[in-house]
């Protein structure tokens, strides 16, 4: 195999998904995550309707928007369904993140491609992110949890109804090693027909 491949594939295998707990508090420098950024312009789009969006949240921005993240939460529920550990853990996720992307599709109805196919671009984007943190020692995580996939996200964020949030990255340094784990074997997934 050619050394692009190697050094590739390397960055995939090691890609984890590192949670902010796991983060140690470290300010990746702005100019790093446009680079990622610049990386997930590039993911396959049919149409090249370019459907992903980012809203970046960093330093202060980043806390602020955990916290309104969990408000959210709070605010969206009656006061006998509501947990604090829930609201405890989203809060939690501003504490020791650097970034935070919220990543959503931008829907256009000019050009006629099925939502799936939208959804599949913005979240070839998201891999080219995650990838590119991995090449350059960022730790990052990718979340649907909390309030992601609820209407009042939206509102929060001023996106349009059509369009979906596709997840919520969140980025910073982290000082443990973290081994990944895949549960069923390829030879499974595959079906090879010769
Ligand atoms: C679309 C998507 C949404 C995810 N949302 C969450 C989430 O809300 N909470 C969570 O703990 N992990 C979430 N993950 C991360 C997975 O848990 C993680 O990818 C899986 O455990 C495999 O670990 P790895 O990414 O280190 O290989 C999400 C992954 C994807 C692809």
């Amino acid at each position: 195999m050619s050394d692009k491949f190697k050094v590739l594939s390397e960055v995939i295998k090691n890609r984890r998904s590192i949670k902010p707990p796991k983060m140690n508090g470290k300010q990746i420098p702005d100019e790093q995550i446009w680079e990622l950024l610049r990386l997930a312009d590039w993911a396959p789009t049919h149409k090249i309707t370019e459907p992903w969006r980012f809203l970046v949240y960093s330093g202060d921005k980043a806390k602020a928007f955990a916290l309104e993240h969990a408000e959210l939460y709070k605010n969206s529920i009656s006061p006998e369904n509501f947990k604090q550990d829930k609201y405890e853990k989203i809060l939690g996720n501003g504490k020791n993140v650097s970034h935070i992307v919220v990543t959503y599709l931008k829907r256009s109805f000019n050009v006629d491609i099925p939502e799936i196919e939208e959804i599949a671009a913005v979240a070839a984007a998201i891999e080219n992110i995650l990838l590119g943190a991995t090449a350059i020692g960022i730790a990052g995580f990718w979340s649907t949890g909390g309030m992601t996939h609820k209407n009042e996200m939206k509102k929060f964020l001023k996106i349009a109804d059509e369009d979906i949030v596709m997840g919520i990255l969140y980025f910073g340094y982290t000082d443990g090693f973290h081994d990944g784990k895949r549960i069923i074997p390829l030879s499974e997934k595959v079906t090879w027909n010769k």
